[in-house]
C-alpha cells in the first residue's frame, strides 16, 4: 500500500508552510504533535529511534488515523560496534555513584547497534510514507532508490560538506543541515572525538552557506529557531525549510516528560545554559546543563550506543523520583525562546511571524522611511509575539 499522493511528490510539495517539526526520539515527537503540526500545514514528523519496529509502525497507523496530511519518520543508520570497550567500563564504574544514589543498576551495554535499521527499512519500503530522513550517518545509495521507487522524499541530516557530499552521492532527495545550536543529538555521520569534540561544531548560518556553495540540494535548516523571523533568516540563507525541535518540545501534544516541558518554559529558569554532552549516550548531544551534564561531561566516552544503554535506566529513575538533574534534558541555544502553544497555534504563530519578516524585507517605498513604516512592521511583529505570549502561554 503505497499513500495518496505516491509519484508526485517532492520535499516543498510535503507542506504548506516551510516549517518541519524535528523528529524526536525519547517520546516528545509522538503521532498527536506531528498530527497536529501536519494538519496546520506544517510537516509532522515521527522518530524511529530507540523503537522497535512493530512499535514504529503502530506510531505511523495512529498518525494516519488522525490526519490524512503528509508527515515524514526518521531513522537511525546502524552504528560500528564500540571501539574502545575497556573506557565503557570505566564510565560505568564512574557512574556507580549515581547507580547506587538512583537504587537502581547500570544498563546491560551488549545490545544491538542497529536500531533494527533493516526491519524497520523493510516496513516502510513496504507500506510508504511521505519523507524518510536520516541520522547519524548515510544511507546505501540502493537504500535511497528503493525508498525513490515507492515515492518516498529522502532527507539526510548532515554537519558538514563532507557529509552533504556523501548525502548527495547517495543520491538523497535533500539535506537536513543541522548546526551546532541544535537540540539533541548532533547528527554527524561518524562521531570521532577527535575530529568532532563536543565544542568544534558549526554554527547554522556558516553551514548552510558551506554546503549550499557545495552541494545542489534542497536544505531544510535545523539549530536554535524558535520565531519566524530566524526561519525567514534562513531561507534568505538558501534553505527550503526549518526544522524545530525544541520549540515543539513544550506543546500540549508533545509526549516530552513534564520536567523536560517546565525547563524549557518556567519563567524563573532553574537551567539556564546548554553544552553538548556525551554524558548521557556517548554521542554529542545538547542539552540544558544539569548535575549529570556538569558532573559527567567531562569524561564521558565517545561510544554510542553503549553509554545510552548505561544511563538508561538511571534516566528514567531520576525522572520517575521528579528529579531533572539526572534527566537528558536536550535543548537547543534558542531554548529560552521557548512557547508554550498548541501545536496548531505554534505553526500558525511561525507562519504569521515568518510572513512578516519577509514583508519587513521588502525596500522602503518612496516617503516610507525605515524609522517610520518600517518600525511599525517591526513593532506589530512584537506586539503578536506579547499577545501570544501573554494570552496563551
Ligand atoms: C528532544 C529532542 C530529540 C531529538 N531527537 C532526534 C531524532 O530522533 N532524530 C533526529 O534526526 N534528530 C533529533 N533531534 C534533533 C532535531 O532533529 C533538530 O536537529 C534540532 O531539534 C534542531 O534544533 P532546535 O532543537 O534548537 O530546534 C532531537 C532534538 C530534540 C530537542
Amino acid at each position: 500500500m503505497a499513500f495518496e499522493s505516491r509519484g508526485a511528490t517532492t520535499l516543498t510539495g510535503l507542506y504548506r508552510h516551510p516549517i518541519v517539526q524535528a523528529p524526536m526520539a525519547g517520546g516528545p515527537s509522538c503521532p498527536a504533535l506531528a498530527a497536529a503540526v501536519s494538519e496546520a500545514g506544517g510537516l509532522g514528523s515521527l522518530a524511529a529511534g530507540y523503537k522497535t519496529p512493530a512499535a514504529m509502525y503502530e506510531e505511523i497507523k495512529q498518525l494516519r488515523a488522525r490526519t490524512a496530511a503528509p508527515f515524514g519518520v526518521n531513522l537511525f543508520m546502524p552504528q560500528p560496534p564500540a571501539t574502545d570497550p575497556a573506557a565503557v567500563e570505566v564510565y560505568a564504574e564512574q557512574l556507580a555513584g549515581e547507580a547506587a544514589w538512583y537504587g537502581t543498576p547500570l544498563g546491560d551495554t551488549d545490545r544491538p547497534c542497529d536500531d533494527a535499521y533493516d526491519a524497520k527499512l523493510a516496513i516502510l519500503l513496504d507500506d510508504p510514507v511521505p519523507l524518510v530522513s536520516f541520522t547519524f550517518g548515510c544511507p546505501a545509495p540502493a537504500v535511497v532508490e528503493a525508498l525513490a521507487g515507492v515515492g518516498t522524499v529522502t532527507v539526510v541530516t548532515v554537519t558538514s560538506v563532507a557529509e552533504a557530499r556523501a548525502a548527495h552521492a547517495a543520491g538523497a532527495d535533500a539535506l537536513c543541515v543541522q548546526g551546532t545550536e541544535a537540540g539533541g543529538h548532533q547528527g554527524t555521520h561518524h562521531d570521532d572525538p577527535h575530529l568532532d569534540g563536543t565544542g568544534a561544531g558549526v554554527g547554522l548560518l556558516t553551514l548552510l552557506a558551506e554546503i549550499g556553495e557545495a552541494v545542489d540540494l534542497p536544505m531544510i535548516a535545523a539549530g536554535g529557531l524558535m520565531r519566524g523571523a530566524q526561519i525567514a533568516a534562513v531561507l534568505a540563507a538558501g534553505a527550503v525549510a526549518a526544522q524545530l525541535g525544541t520549540a515543539f518540545v513544550p506543546c500540549p501534544e508533545s509526549g516530552a516528560h513534564d520536567l523536560h516541558k517546565r525547563a524549557l518554559t518556567d519563567p524563573e529558569p532553574v537551567f539556564t545554559g546548554t553544552e553538548l554532552t556525551r554524558a548521557f549516550s556517548g554521542r554529542p548531544a545538547r542539552g540544558l546543563v544539569n548535575r549529570f551534564l556538569r558532573e559527567h561531561g567531562p569524561y564521558a566516552p565517545a561510544a554510542y550506543p553503549q553509554v545510552h544503554y548505561l544511563t538508561s535506566g538511571l534516566r528514567k529513575a531520576a525522572a520517575a523520583a521528579g528529579d531533572p538533574q539526572g534527566m537528558n534534558l536536550w535543548a537547543g541555544q534558542g531554548h529560552r525562546l521557548s512557547r508554550e502553544l498548541p501545536a496548531a497555534r505554534l505553526v500558525e504563530v511561525l507562519a504569521a511571524e515568518l510572513a512578516a519578516a519577509r514583508g519587513a524585507d521588502r525596500p522602503p517605498a518612496r516617503g516610507e522611511g525605515y524609522g517610520t513604516a518600517g518600525h511599525a512592521t517591526a513593532g506589530q511583529g512584537g506586539e503578536q509575539n506579547r499577545t501570544t505570549r501573554g494570552s496563551e502561554s
